[in-house]
């Protein structure tokens, strides 16, 4: 039976908060647990040089995410888990891309650009070429789907002016990808409700926070209503809806409508209900990052399965474009 290939890029930026569990994570785990998919899941970790880094950070954060991960249920068994430097078929297939690439379409991505303003002193070519080595990550497994959020769409779309380049020159090749369209799901910050939970803010509720740690960031979450739609207690029934029994749901949103709603109550119980969700998540974390080797051949395991696809589709390329 021929599978359904997915494929996704994890951006090497460490551990993980609430947010990105429930929009992204969660959602891989489910991909990788269904028998009819084919799974690539791989940390982005050439990417993650194209703006400023620092190494021991970097290798830190790398094996973290990694480890938080499988610890959510991610199963290197069933999915490749690996990382994207450690199959350079990506880097060969993108110099390749970088090659049949127009300038302009790579100039004209809103990231680029964001970037670069952000980044005045190191705009380096890296930040400009971005998106051909996602392209080429992506294409080479030529993939039924990719699960990306909203702001991965325009990259996407680049993978496919790239895919209908190389296959107009060379021949039918690659199949243009599509976006697997996430359950869009927006997590606001516990602070300040208007603005999404990110990982630079000092709230962020990490899905490795101890209990103790959840439970004083729940009870100073913001829950005045500011009238905007984007209120504070719309955000932790947000929460409760993940997080909770339905019958706890439908007590707050009774209490919500009854104006009976006491927040405090309501704090304590989503404090307990993700504390006990991420209970086994903390303990295997734990183990995984105190045995360094494990991971270490998790990955190793991982890249070789990427590689049988990557170098089948690297030679075919270089067999159509004339390199012997
Ligand atoms: N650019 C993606 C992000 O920032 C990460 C990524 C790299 C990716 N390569 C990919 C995602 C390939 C999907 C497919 O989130």
């Amino acid at each position: 039976m021929k599978k359904n290939v997915m494929l996704a890029g994890i951006r090497a930026t460490g551990k993980l908060h609430i947010g990105n569990y429930l929009g992204a994570l969660k959602q891989f785990v489910e991909l990788g647990n269904d028998p009819k998919n084919e799974c690539y899941f791989f940390v982005a970790d050439l990417h993650a040089l194209t703006t400023p880094f620092e190494p021991d950070q970097l290798r830190h954060d790398t094996l973290e995410v990694v480890a938080e991960y499988i610890a959510a249920g991610l199963d290197p068994k069933k999915s490749a888990l690996f990382l994207q430097n450690h199959v350079s078929e990506h880097a060969e297939l993108a110099w390749i891309f970088n090659c049949i690439t127009p300038l302009g379409e790579l100039e004209r991505m809103t990231q680029y650009k964001d970037k670069s303003k952000q980044h005045k002193d190191n705009i380096n070519a890296g930040l400009l070429t971005y998106p051909t080595l996602m392209a080429a990550d992506i294409l080479m497994y030529k993939p039924n789907g990719v699960p990306v959020g909203d702001d991965q769409v325009q990259h996407i779309e680049l993978a496919r002016i790239v895919a209908r380049k190389f296959n107009n020159k060379f021949g039918q090749t690659f199949p243009e990808p599509k976006p697997y369209e996430r359950k869009p799901l927006r997590i606001m910050s516990l602070k300040d409700p208007s603005k999404k939970m990110s990982k630079t803010g000092d709230d962020a509720l990490w899905i490795s926070d101890s209990p103790e740690e959840i439970s004083r960031k729940l009870k100073k979450a913001v829950t005045a209503t500011d009238g905007s739609g984007s209120d504070g207690v719309e955000n932790l029934l947000l929460l409760l809806r993940h997080f909770g029994t339905k019958p706890q749901i439908q007590y707050f949103e009774d209490g919500l409508k009854q104006d009976t709603i006491k927040y405090s109550e309501l704090k304590e119980t989503l404090a307990k209900e993700i504390a006990d969700y991420f209970a086994d998540f903390r303990e295997r974390k734990r183990e995984l990052m105190s045995d360094k080797n494990k991971l270490a051949s998790i990955l190793a395991d991982g890249a070789g399965r990427a590689k049988q696809t990557a170098q089948e589709t690297l030679l075919e390329v270089k067999k159509k474009i004339g390199l012997l």
